[in-house]
């Protein structure tokens, strides 16, 4: 008998239901009998013992379904070991539930935040065992977060919807894509729609080479430019900002994100007509593409082998096309961010795509 219990932790993404399904239908076709405990909204559900049993049929039907069975929320770690407004210990408080159940394993679905508690939990004497989930993929330990094809598909048909548009009125148009620190959303969007200028947090702007860059696209005939930027685009001036100075700057700032800022920008070089989509949280939502539900299922059911042979304390990642175990202290605390010297940023250069340096 194994008494699992189970959370989703930080933003939500597609396939966070298929990864706990293969979990489960793994551990029940290995005929281990199980119980399984869904804490509710991510750590709050562990911090305050809100969970529900759930049986076999909670998991069938939901390796399509977008979101997650269990609800999420976003417990930042910086404030884990700060006692909640009522002076409990939030570590303390996990642990207890943790041991009250008699649990022998909890699997945790989750991005960085949530991989820096994890990696607590064990350190605190948890079995833990994670699974890697974000739209973002910038997990350290992974090649492959889920979450992030389909993300990428949504990304890409916003940008695919605009190119018409743009090119009926002769406009720019800036698509800001999710991800605030990291830009493989971004890029991989980007390219796959055709961006013309694709703008990523790693690689720092210059507006005057982003004018260049749709300056030359007229010369050559083009009608319209589309620049697909991340959400957390900087300009090279701003990279040169203290992180303090640069948040103080943020909120000061009068355009509510990069994009609308680079579209005054633009207008004012260039008296080209700019407009901008944000396609948002739309990026997280709806079902999974048919890659994340075999990546998630793939992890998930690795997940559950792990938990019959009892080893704990790691990350169930994808490395070189092979499903990985990764140890939990290698991944947490640590971002995976877009090399501006890997092969896809030279290619995408190659086919005549701006970065904007
Ligand atoms: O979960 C990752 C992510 O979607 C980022 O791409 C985005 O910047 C952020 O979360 C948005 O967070 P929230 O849903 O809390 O607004």
């Amino acid at each position: 008998m194994k008494r699992i219990g189970m959370l989703t932790s930080g933003g939500d993404c597609q396939a966070l239901n298929a990864a706990m399904r293969g979990v489960v239908k793994s551990l029940i076709f290995s005929g281990e009998q199980i119980e399984i405990y869904g804490f509710l909204n991510g750590y709050q559900g562990l911090i305050y013992g809100n969970y529900r049993m759930l049986d076999v049929s909670d998991f069938s039907g939901i390796l399509t379904r977008g979101g997650t069975i269990l609800g999420s929320s976003r417990t930042p770690f910086k404030t884990i070991r700060q006692p909640d407004e009522n002076g409990l210990d939030k570590v303390e408080s996990m642990k207890h539930n943790y041991f009250k159940l008699n649990l022998d394993c909890l699997v945790i679905l989750g991005g960085n935040g949530t991989h820096k508690t994890a990696n607590l939990l064990r350190e605190e004497g948890l079995n833990v065992i994670t699974l890697p989930k974000t739209i973002d993929n910038d997990l350290w330990g992974t090649d492959m977060t889920f979450g992030f094809q389909s993300a990428v598909d949504i990304a890409t048909n916003a940008i695919d919807c605009i190119h018409t548009t743009a090119d009926s009125h002769s406009r720019v148009f800036i698509v800001e894509v999710m991800g605030h620190k990291v830009g493989f959303l971004t890029l991989n969007a980007g390219v796959a729609s055709g961006a013309d200028i694709i703008l990523l947090p790693e690689i720092p702007y210059d507006i005057d080479k982003v004018v260049e860059a749709i300056d030359a696209r007229k010369k050559r005939g083009s009608r319209f430019t589309i620049i697909a930027v991340a959400e957390g685009a900087i300009s090279k001036e701003d990279a040169k900002l203290s992180k303090k100075e640069y948040k103080k700057k943020l909120k000061e700032a009068t355009h509510p994100s990069v994009s609308y800022r680079l579209a005054d920008e633009i207008y004012k070089k260039t008296g080209q007509e700019v407009r901008v989509t944000v396609p948002g949280h739309m990026q997280r939502g709806g079902g999974p593409c048919a890659y994340d539900r075999v990546f998630a299922s793939r992890l998930g059911a690795e997940a559950g082998k792990l938990i019959l042979q009892g080893k704990y304390g790691f990350m169930v990642g994808y490395k070189n096309r092979e499903v990985v175990k990764v140890p939990l202290e290698e991944v947490a605390g640590k971002l995976k961010m877009v090399d501006p010297n890997s092969s896809i940023i030279k290619e995408a250069k190659m086919l005549g795509i701006s970065f904007g340096d």
